[in-house]
Formats: C-alpha cells, structure tokens, sequence
C-alpha cells in the first residue's frame, strides 16, 4: 500500500513528528496501563530470572538502541550484557552461555548480517529474542519470540521513528526483566512505567524544538566535522547523532563518549568544529560538564544539549543551549533523540541533499 507524506516536505519529517504516537502505540502493546506494570507475552521460552547473560547484535541505528538498552538491562535487572555490531558478532565464534539469551534488533528484519547473528545463536542453543518493525520478516519468522514495535512503514532510508519505538520496547522489557530478577519493586516497576508514560507528552515537547534547530542547524552547513560528545545512555545517542548527520547531510561526524575525549578526540577542537553534547542533568552530569569546559577553554563551538536543571548547572558559555523537559533518566534517550534527529535532518534540508534517500544508503541491507 501506499504511504503518503501529508504535508510533510519529506518522509523523515514526517516520520519524526509521528514518534509520540507511535512510541504510544507501542507502549500500549507493552503496559499495563490500568496497573501500571509490564505485559510480555505468557509464552516466553526462558525465564529472565534464570538468565546468566544477554548478547545483543544489531545494525546501525538498531546497534545504537541496543548500546542505550545495555545500559538499562545492566542497571535495572543486574543482567551482563554483551553487545556487538551484527557483522562482527557472526564471525566471531563467540562462546554462548546454555543460560544466555540473544537479542536481535531490526526495523526491516531482513538485515543480512543480523539474520546470520540470530542463526548463529540458535544453531548453538540459545533462545532468541527478536525486537522487530516487520511482523512477516525473516528475523521475526526465524526467532523464537518477536516482540513487534509498532512504529508503522518507515520510508525514510535514515532510521527514526523505528529508533524510538526499538527503545520503547526495550526500556519496557528491560523492566519486566528487573521485576523478574528481583531487582526492581512493585513500586519502583510503577514509577519506571509511570515515567515511560509520560514519553509521547515529552517527546511532543522535544519536538517544539523545531524551529530553534533548524536556525541553527544554518551554521552546520558551514562546517566540514562536528563531534557528538554524551556519557550513560546519551554516549550511544551521541553515536546516533553522528551517524544520523553522516548519512543524510554528508557533513563529517563522530560519535564519542564524553570521558573519552581526552584520549584523541581534543586535538580536533578549534573554534570551527561545532562540539553537540547530549547532557540531560542526571547522575553523571558534572563529568559532563568537565569535559564541555574542557572544550571551552580551547575555544570550541559548544551545542549543549540539556534541560532547565542543567543549563544553570553548567553556566558555561556555549554557542547555543537547548532545554529540553525534565524526564525521568530511564526514558531521556527518547526524548533527546528528538532533537538530535532534528539537527541532522535540518542540516541536510539546508545543504540541498536527497534526505529520504542519501546518496549509497538502502532502506534494508539484504546483502553482506
Ligand atoms: C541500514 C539503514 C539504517 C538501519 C540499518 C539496520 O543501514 O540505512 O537506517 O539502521 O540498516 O537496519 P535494520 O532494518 O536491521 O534495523
């Protein structure tokens, strides 16, 4: 059938501003709202309490949910959790633990390399969990639970709504498997659903951004590099950030984890290479800071990402400062993936290039 653009200049505005129904909808699947608790299918073939260890393979966008769900599954079910890119994983020969569990994550679920990362997994034994847009794709056929996102048709070749919807799913099974493992209380189950409740209300806000990003997202247009600078569950989004920018606008871009940028990343700040730090105020937030004053004292072009709390924290000249809501850390990475994709998507409108469909890029890699 066919999917149209509305009134929409491109798919992937299109698809951005449809993140808060979308994230609902698939909340929807996985809570119980009346309860306020988690509802996973009763037919799960392992039992989270029983897990030693989760392995998680993905691609690209679908890779960067997966690092921010590592950080969740570890935190909130005390689960080790190991995490490759698809292509890697396949060859790896990795030992799997008989108590482990795999989890593949794909919009499409016809990427070749984490097709052969989910029949690696099974073929030696492991139980594989499947988080998947596609209901009637191979990944969703092959493994031995899909748990869908419902995030609908994603036209746009660089992935967004599908992101959003991947990290619902996964903030909502990483909950179910704290409730499971013993980790989490009743009550702290109530008050992490409560949070993902309140996700399209916040992410609507986040997206109010609009106008302010595609004013600035003007001077990326002048710039050949720009470097994604977060900690916790912003460093993947930071990574997410700059792929998002590599793929649609061509502008160079790295992903980098904050603590990181004193080990290379530094000798690049001049004062021409925009430095976009994704820093909600939350628990690792002064180490944040310290590297962004890190970038100021060397004259580097600041975009902080923050909200309210933040910004006063910080007092720091920066070349632009966008308060986003005050969200619960579980679900901040949805809601600053917001304006992150808003950044890479007005850059690109203003560099003039082919934002639904870059240069070299395919929606779905079947091939290796
Ligand atoms: C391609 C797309 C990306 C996507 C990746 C993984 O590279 O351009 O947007 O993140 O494949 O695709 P999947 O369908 O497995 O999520």
């Amino acid at each position: 059938f066919m999917v149209e653009k509305g009134n929409f200049r491109h798919f992937m505005a299109k698809e951005m501003h449809e993140q808060p129904e979308v994230v609902a909808h698939t909340l929807g699947h996985y809570i119980d709202m009346a309860n306020e608790t988690v509802r996973l299918p009763e037919d799960l073939p392992f039992d989270f309490a029983k897990l030693n260890r989760m392995c998680i393979a993905a691609c690209g966008t679908a890779y960067y949910a997966g690092l921010v769900a590592r950080y969740w599954f570890e935190a909130l079910a005390r689960l080790p959790v190991e995490i490759d890119v698809a292509s890697e994983f396949r060859y790896r020969e990795a030992p799997l633990d008989p108590n482990g569990l795999m989890l593949v994550i794909s919009q499409s679920g016809e990427t070749a390399d984490t097709l052969a990362s989910l029949r690696y997994a099974r073929d030696n034994g492991q139980s594989v969990l499947a988080v998947v847009n596609v209901p009637t794709s191979t990944i969703a056929r092959e493994a031995h639970v899909a748990l869908p996102t419902l995030a609908g048709p994603e036209i746009g070749v660089a992935s967004t709504k599908a992101f959003t919807c991947q990290l619902a799913t996964l903030a909502a099974l990483a909950v179910a498997a704290g409730r499971a493992r013993g980790v989490l209380s009743a009550a702290e189950e109530k008050r992490l659903v409560r949070a993902l409740i309140e996700l399209p209300r916040l992410m609507n806000e986040a997206l109010k951004l609009g106008p302010t990003i595609e004013h600035l997202a003007r001077s990326f247009t002048q710039t050949r590099d720009v470097l994604y600078l977060g900690r916790g569950t912003a460093y993947p989004l930071a990574l997410e950030g700059a792929l998002k920018l590599k793929e649609i606008s061509y502008i160079h871009a790295e992903g980098y984890a904050a603590g990181e940028l004193k080990h290379g990343p530094i000798a690049l700040i001049d004062e021409k290479m925009p430095v976009v730090v994704i820093a909600p105020h939350d628990s690792v937030f002064d180490k944040t800071v310290s590297n962004m004053q890190e970038v100021a004292a060397r004259g580097g072009r600041i975009i902080l990402l923050t909200d309210a709390a933040g910004a006063r924290r910080a007092a720091l000249e920066t070349e632009a400062t966008l308060i986003l809501p005050d969200v619960d850390p579980l679900i901040a990475p949805l809601v600053y993936a917001i304006p992150v994709q808003l950044l890479a998507y007005h850059t690109a409108v203003h560099m003039g290039t082919d934002v639904d469909q870059p240069r070299n890029l395919a929606k779905s890699v079947t091939v290796e």
